[in-house]
């Protein structure tokens, strides 16, 4: 008779047995069993994933590589690399990488999830004259408008109390940065708005969003993708519906865009260039119902909420910063005869303290802070001097380059005197250490697959700064969003904004007040 005992022990080894036979390999023979990392990140996915749910990845890969070196194994199948060779050799132009199985989150027949290189290749050549110079041309005037919007609602003091000194009550930006940033985009990609700054009723929507990119973080690591939607209902609840909200809240946007474009066919935007393209081999449209919709959901929310954080990062770090503030505002105020010329174009451009201060704001507090992962194709690649074999992962940590001390000395400072020529040095070796800076700095990715909205989101930046500066004064009201002594390894540096690295980063506050300014 077989006991209760023998049917345990069987039970218990032929689970345990490959589960310890594969984690021997994966320590041994594995190609990756050479490079140093936690254990647990060695032998499973699901320590990545931790970090992705809890939002601490990105100061768990820079302890790594503070323990560990330079190449990290950070799962399984997966290294992280902080050097700008390493980073240029993942992400850069002719590279023998593909974006990883893990973007299949994102959908695999969207701009953000495509894989197949020819397949990407003809979908980016359908948005791309979405987000050319002469389209931003013609999106400045609604965001303008938008931004214009935005300044009133900031500087209103919504407390009962009679006027007395012309401050508003404190404002959560990243709270209003979002229904700025989410109102712009929703008027350029699809002619309609969700009027986030002028009412509460869609209010909403910003706590989808930031469940779905935690979600998306989450998956992205997921030890086996192929049943990842049951997965996730499975063991992520809380996060797992967020995905039909997006999926409504996508299908409501669409149809009413349908809607006027029945009314009024010369409408021009964004989505009318992805929903109406035709494929030139077939005649066919070229995107399926559910590609539109995918991107759809993709645009709103890569559009909206990265923008947000990095605006608020400026906020947060120019009220902490007088002499700075001072400089971007003199800079402003004396660059523009009047509001409205306030234009993107050469005089903005020379606005080199503003955009030293928003260039270092995005270097302390980029927004796409997991790693991107990318996957060796067939026959391999090289990422710094290393032989990548077929289908393995390898990533970079944008925190920990945008933090390497080499060529940011005192990396936790925030500092835009490093983004500008020392007129007191040698100007070639000055042009040369920015130069050098620049390899390690890359908010908005590089190459092929980088943010096909880069100019886009930096007007948006340089008009919102630009406008406020010259509209407003503003100042600290609080330390919302701050380090603080207790908070955890990596989060007690108090004048640094904190933020969680989601898919895309979260961040909290800061509290700002506002004031008119004289005319
Ligand atoms: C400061 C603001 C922004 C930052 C820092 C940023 C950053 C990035 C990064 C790092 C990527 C690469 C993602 C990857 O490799 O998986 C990316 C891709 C992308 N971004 Fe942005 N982004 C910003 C604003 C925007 C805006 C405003 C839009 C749309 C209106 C947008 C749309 C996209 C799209 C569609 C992609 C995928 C591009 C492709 O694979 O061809 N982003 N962005
Ligand atoms: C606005 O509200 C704050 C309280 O949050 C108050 O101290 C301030 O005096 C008010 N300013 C105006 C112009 O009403
Ligand atoms: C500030 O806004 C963010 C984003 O909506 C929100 O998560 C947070 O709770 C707000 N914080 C406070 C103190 O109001
Ligand atoms: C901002 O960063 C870019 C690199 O992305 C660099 O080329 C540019 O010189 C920087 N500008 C300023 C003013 O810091």
């Amino acid at each position: 008779m077989v006991g209760f005992q023998e049917i345990l022990v069987a039970t218990l080894s032929s689970i345990l047995a490959p589960i310890i036979l594969l984690s021997i390999y994966r320590l041994t023979l594995h190609p990756y069993a050479k490079y140093p990392g936690p254990l647990l990140g060695k032998l499973t996915s699901l320590r990545a994933a931790y970090y992705a749910h809890n939002g601490d990845m990105h100061l768990d890969i820079e302890r790594c590589h503070q323990k560990y070196g330079k190449f990290v194994r950070y799962r399984p199948n997966a290294i992280v690399v902080n050097s700008p060779e390493g980073y240029q050799d993942i992400y850069g132009t002719g590279k023998k990488v593909k974006k990883a199985k893990s973007y299949k989150v994102h959908g695999i027949t969207n701009l953000i999830g495509i894989q197949d290189k020819k397949d990407y290749a003809k979908q980016k050549k359908i948005m791309q004259p979405g987000f050319s110079d002469s389209a931003n041309r013609e999106h400045e005037p609604t965001m303008i408008r938008t931004i214009d919007t935005f300044i009133e609602k900031i500087s209103e003091n919504e407390t009962q109390e009679k006027a007395t000194d012309g401050w508003s009550n404190p404002k959560n930006m990243t709270l209003w940065c979002n229904y700025l940033t989410t109102d712009v985009v929703s008027k350029v990609i699809f002619t309609t708005s969700w009027d986030l700054l002028t009412s509460t009723a869609n209010h909403g929507i910003t706590e989808t969003f930031k469940t779905i990119v935690r979600l998306t973080g989450v998956l992205h690591q997921w030890p086996t993708l192929r049943n990842y939607e049951l997965s996730a209902l499975l063991f992520l609840p809380h996060l797992a519906w967020s995905a039909p909200s997006l999926k409504k809240f996508s299908l409501s946007v669409m149809s009413r865009r349908y809607d006027m474009g029945e009314k009024d066919p010369s409408i021009k935007d964004v989505f009318g260039l992805f929903s109406t393209a035709r494929d030139p081999d077939t005649g066919e449209l070229a995107l399926a119902p559910l590609d539109v919709r995918r991107n759809t959901g993709n645009f709103i929310i890569a559009g909206s909420d990265t923008t947000a954080s990095s605006i608020s990062a400026s906020f947060f770090y120019l009220a902490r910063n007088p002499t700075a503030y001072a400089k971007v505002a003199q800079e402003v105020r004396s660059a523009f005869p009047s509001v409205s010329d306030i234009r993107a174009g050469p005089t903005l451009n020379n606005c080199v303290y503003l955009r030293a201060a928003i260039n270092e704001s995005l270097r302390m507090a980029p927004v796409a802070t997991q790693p991107l992962w990318r996957e060796a194709d067939p026959g391999g690649c090289i990422v710094d001097g290393q032989q990548i074999s077929e289908g393995l992962n390898v990533g970079a940590g944008i925190f920990s380059l945008h933090h390497r001390p080499e060529a940011f000395p005192d990396p936790y400072k925030w500092d835009l005197e490093r983004w500008i020529v020392d007129p007191s040095k040698d100007e070639e070796a000055e042009k040369e250490r920015i130069k050098e800076m620049s390899r390690s700095f890359a908010p908005f990715s590089v190459g092929p697959r980088q943010c096909i909205a880069k100019n886009f989101a930096l007007m948006e930046l340089m008009l919102t700064m630009a406008n406020v500066f010259y509209q407003l004064d503003f100042e600290s009201a609080g330390k919302l969003g701050e380090g603080k002594k207790g908070a955890g390894w990596g989060r007690e540096r108090e004048g640094e904004f904190q933020f969680k690295s989601y898919f895309t980063s979260y961040m909290d506050g800061p509290m700002i007040r506002f004031k008119k300014r004289e005319a």
